[in-house]
């Protein structure tokens, strides 16, 4: 540091030090267990893609200042012209896909101050979850905010939990301390990256969620409620459930 950079005061511009919350979607995925013939993020829900309802929530979100999209590099999807940013590096496994679409963000921001810089938020959606809404996301960004490593949206565990061994009750484990992950998971672009860089030698074994990153780096993410509505569409009966509840809100 020279001494006048010492000297100096503070930055008084506010965007100087501003983070900005951007959003992106891991939509590379096959949807094995939906029994889909095309990838599931790609099937019709009412009356639009499913991928297509999750991207309009997050952009009804005004505090987000832009979403982008990791498709897989064979992705031969139609996206409507007008459509948002897709980065096609998409990879073997979920945290692979959020991986290298951060890298590029991340590397675009290098060389563009309105690229992603490494103090914004990120927010990663899974484009699965296509019920998501705008107050849930609002929700989690209001919590994460002003947090130091940031969250995110999850739900007590509501029924009795089992272990099992062969199909039999092997133990009633206590569920006052378990709660099942959702996203979005909001957290500073930078050290996100960092926690996924650490575990890419290890294939992102173990690594489920973003949340599961951050907790292997040392970090403790806050957990912020969501709603039973955010499932995620996995297996076929959801996109009846998917479909229905979507109609509902029209
Ligand atoms: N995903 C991804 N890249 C992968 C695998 C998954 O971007 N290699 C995305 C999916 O497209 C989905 C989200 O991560 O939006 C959550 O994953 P999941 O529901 O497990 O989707 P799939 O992996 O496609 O489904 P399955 O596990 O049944 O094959
Ligand atoms: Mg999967």
């Amino acid at each position: 540091m020279t001494s006048s950079e010492k000297d100096s005061p503070p930055s008084t511009d506010p965007q100087a030090n501003a983070a900005r919350c951007f959003a992106l979607v891991p939509c590379a995925g096959s949807g094995s267990r939906a029994g889909t013939v095309k990838p599931k993020q790609y099937e019709l829900i009412a009356g639009q893609s499913m991928v297509m309802h999750t991207l309009a929530a997050l952009q009804s979100v005004t505090r987000l200042y832009k979403t982008v999209v990791v498709v897989s590099p064979t992705d031969s999807h139609a996206w409507p012209e007008s459509s948002v940013q897709r980065l096609q590096c998409g990879g073997a496994t979920r945290a692979e896909s959020v991986f290298n679409g951060l890298s590029a963000l991340l590397a675009e921001g290098a060389h563009d101050p309105e690229g992603v810089q490494a103090h914004d938020w990120i927010l990663v959606h899974d484009a699965a979850r296509c019920l998501i809404t705008e107050l849930e996301i609002n929700r989690l960004i209001d919590a994460c905010l002003d947090d130091d490593v940031g969250g995110l949206l999850a739900l007590p565990l509501p029924d009795t939990l089992k272990a099992a061994v062969n199909g039999r009750v092997s133990a009633t484990l206590p569920r006052q301390d378990k709660w099942l992950a959702q996203t979005p998971q909001m957290f500073r672009a930078g050290v996100l990256h960092a926690a996924l860089k650490a575990q890419a030698a290890d294939h992102f074994e173990g690594i489920t969620d973003e949340a599961s990153a951050m907790e292997m780096a040392g970090f403790a993410p806050k957990l912020v409620v969501g709603s039973p509505h955010n499932f995620k569409v996995t297996y076929p009966p959801d996109f009846a459930l998917a479909e229905d509840l979507l109609g509902s809100r029209k």
